[in-house]
């Protein structure tokens, strides 16, 4: 063996030296681009819940870069604002429109994306031809419920295995908890709501199944929605989860009745997501707190009044009102599985054109060029306070 000299430790000792210094500069390096990547929604809530966003047609196509490189950036899971709708994807008795939900549904699988499918049975966006015979006289409780069994099995058959979750029924209920008088409930009867889910899970067994509803968080509709929930699980219907839309507004709902509406779906034994979280900011034009669609009324510059730009103390106001909002989310993680956003940034929110059409909203995440907002890094913040 050679004996060690003076000079090969110090050559020993040099090439150590040298090697800690670069494990030093390569680790601080590291660490650096760790620090320094964006923070991005699906790992700030990883381990607590998903979140995803409603996408439009060019962002899923990805016609639309800049939104489609956000989406998948920021989102684990995805919904289709419009694709999925009967009107959309079943025009006709005897024709079916895959094409625009079939890229939907590639787009999420390419991304490792969570995939919604939004809405098998809803009142609006369903075309007249469903309810009426060929002289548009209503049928009869047999044809509808064979319509509905058909086009269920059609649209959630073709994406079985693929298509994670459905939004089986869509907003059933009126204000007062009752049944809402649609076609559906008049014709078929009470039962319709089972019947849709036993449809959807004899499609796809597999699939969840969602109760999907909007201002659940006020007394009346939830002690609706609780009745019924528990009589369709008596009964053995599949629903796993209740969606709480949450389109929501500054004032409402509170705190408390968020918090109060989700554990009260949760002593039911049920999964509880928000599936459609937007955030409107604008002049309430109506004493309604809904989301009803239909409502339409005209645009009046007070109703519009943050056209130019949204002063800062009401950005500030809206990054804290989702602060608290996640903070409420978090609270309840394990049982609430996902929140999604109804859209990608304030310039493609359905809430510029309702209930009045030409306004600018500003209820989202992301600005009109797609940056984040104050109301980002809130909501990142709490994610990071409440150790996420
Ligand atoms: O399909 C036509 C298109 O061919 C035409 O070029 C365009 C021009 O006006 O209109 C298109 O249809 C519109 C569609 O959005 C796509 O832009 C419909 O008129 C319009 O009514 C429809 O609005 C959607 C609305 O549901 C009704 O389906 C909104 O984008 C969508 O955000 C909204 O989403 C609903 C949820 O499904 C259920 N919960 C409430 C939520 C907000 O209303």
């Amino acid at each position: 063996m050679k004996p060690v000299t003076y000079r090969s430790a110090k050559q020993w000792l040099r090439t150590i030296c040298v090697a800690a210094v670069t494990l030093v500069v390569l680790l601080t390096a590291g660490l650096l681009a760790a620090t320094q990547a964006p923070p991005t929604l699906k790992d700030a809530f990883k381990g607590s819940f998903l979140v995803g966003a409603a996408l439009d047609e060019a962002q899923f196509t990805e016609a639309d870069a800049r939104s489609a490189a956000l989406v998948k950036a920021q989102f684990n899971a995805i919904s289709p604002e419009n694709v999925l709708k009967w009107e959309v994807v079943h025009p006709e008795p005897d024709r079916y429109n895959f094409g625009p939900a079939d890229s939907y549904v590639a787009f999420g699988e390419k991304n490792h994306m969570f995939i919604l499918g939004h809405t098998l049975v809803w009142h609006h966006q369903t075309p007249a031809w469903v309810f009426q015979d060929d002289q548009g006289h209503p049928v009869d409780r047999d044809t509808l419920l064979k319509r509905m069994r058909d086009h269920i099995q059609t649209v959630v058959g073709r994406y079985k295995g693929r298509v994670n979750g459905w939004d089986v029924v869509n907003e059933v209920l009126a204000d007062d908890g009752t049944l809402r008088p649609t076609p559906w409930l008049t014709i078929i009867g009470e039962d319709y709501i089972a019947k849709a889910f036993e449809f959807a899970h004899e499609a796809d067994p597999q699939a969840q199944l969602y109760f999907n509803e909007f201002s659940l968080e006020n007394e009346a509709k939830r002690n609706g929605a609780v009745a019924l929930i528990k009589k369709l699980k008596a009964q053995g219907v599949p629903v796993t989860a209740v969606g709480l839309q949450g389109h929501y507004r500054m004032d409402w709902p509170s705190l408390e009745q968020l918090d109060a509406t989700i554990g009260a779906f949760e002593q039911l034994g049920v999964k509880v997501m928000i599936t459609e979280l937007d955030l409107d900011v604008l002049p309430a034009a109506t004493q309604y707190s809904g989301a009803d669609i239909s409502l339409n009324l005209p645009l009046q510059a007070k109703l519009n009044p943050y056209a130019n730009g949204l002063p800062d103390s009401v950005q500030t106001a809206l990054a804290k009102r989702y602060a608290d909002l996640f903070g409420v989310f978090l609270k309840h993680r394990g049982n609430l599985t996902r929140v999604n956003f109804w859209g990608v940034d304030d310039a493609q929110s359905w809430l510029n054109n309702w209930p009045v059409v030409g306004r600018t909203n500003y209820p989202l995440l992301f600005d009109r060029n797609g940056q984040p907002k104050p109301a980002f890094d809130a909501v990142i913040q709490t994610a990071a306070s409440a150790g996420k």
